[in-house]
């Protein structure tokens, strides 16, 4: 049976572990090739490895990238169109959180270093993927913002900008590519806490069993989510079940942005 996402080539940021990963085991189990780039290089070539011998050779593909960096995203992306066979799919899902404290304390370097790698990242994708998926239409760019780009707190400054940065600039693009008259949609993906190694701080913090539970607390579904959860939402957006579905949200919250 044809996978959801057969024949599907999909270019993915931040895949050597927590979301990125769990898309690009998700994407390759639907039946997509998948180019797996990171700036841990290591895990990234494990992970091609491991779904090469899944699903058969040439299924994944390793990349070293700085997400921030942009001569580096031109040599990616040209090596992975050049090893997939085209480039139909782009998620950016690299990011960083940090323990920022509240607006007084962080630093301007923190707050430009989580500008850089959460937003420069999907404006350097964009800017020069969409090239590659005009010519492997339909396409889908996927952006992984977070409920926290649509809900403020006090102590993440940099975090809640940069992630709201992304939930406009994911429109931005969906409009750009629709006036071009491209088949080239653009989404944005809100996730609540996810049970990833981005919240390893609150855990060495509290103790996994208490962080999960203190955080779980605040979720109408009274759990952390699973990256299985947030890799169904990305495999919807690139795949053509959503191919009248662009510039929208998809929050994957456990209802916490109901409240
Ligand atoms: N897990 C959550 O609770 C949660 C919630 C909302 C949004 N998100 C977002 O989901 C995305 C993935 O998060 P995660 O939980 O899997 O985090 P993670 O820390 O487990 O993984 C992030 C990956 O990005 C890579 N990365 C970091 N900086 C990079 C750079 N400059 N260039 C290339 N790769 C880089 C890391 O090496 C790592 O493999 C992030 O954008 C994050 O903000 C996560």
């Amino acid at each position: 049976m044809a996978g959801r996402v057969a024949g599907k080539k999909v270019f993915i940021t931040g895949a050597a572990q927590g979301l990125g990963a769990a898309m690009a085991r998700g994407l390759a189990a639907e039946g997509a090739k998948v180019a797996l780039a990171d700036i841990n290089f290591v895990g990234v070539e494990k992970l091609a490895q491991e779904l090469n011998s899944s699903y058969g050779a040439n299924t994944a593909f390793a990349y070293e990238l700085d997400v921030t960096d942009e001569g580096q995203w031109i040599a990616a992306l040209e090596a992975a169109n050049t090893a997939l066979g085209g480039i139909s799919g782009l998620v950016n899902n690299a990011g960083i959180s940090s323990r920022e404290g509240g607006i007084e304390e962080l630093s301007l370097d923190g707050f430009r270093r989580l500008m850089s790698v959460n937003v420069d990242s999907v404006f350097l994708g964009a800017k020069h993927g969409i090239k590659y998926l005009a010519k492997n239409q339909p396409g889908s760019i996927v952006n992984i913002s977070s409920i926290a780009g649509l809900i403020a707190n006090h102590t993440s400054p940099g975090y809640n900008a940069s992630k709201a940065a992304v939930w406009l600039l994911s429109k931005n693009i969906a409009l750009y590519c629709a006036k071009k008259g491209l088949d080239v949609r653009s989404n944005s993906i809100h996730p609540t806490f996810i049970d990833t190694p981005i919240l390893d701080p609150i855990r060495n913090m509290f103790g996994k069993d208490e962080a999960e539970a203190k955080l779980g607390r605040q979720v109408p579904l009274g759990r952390i989510g699973k990256p299985e959860e947030i890799a169904a939402a990305a495999i919807y957006l690139l795949s053509d079940e959503s191919r009248f579905v662009t510039g929208a949200e998809l929050k994957v919250d456990g209802g916490i942005s109901a409240m």
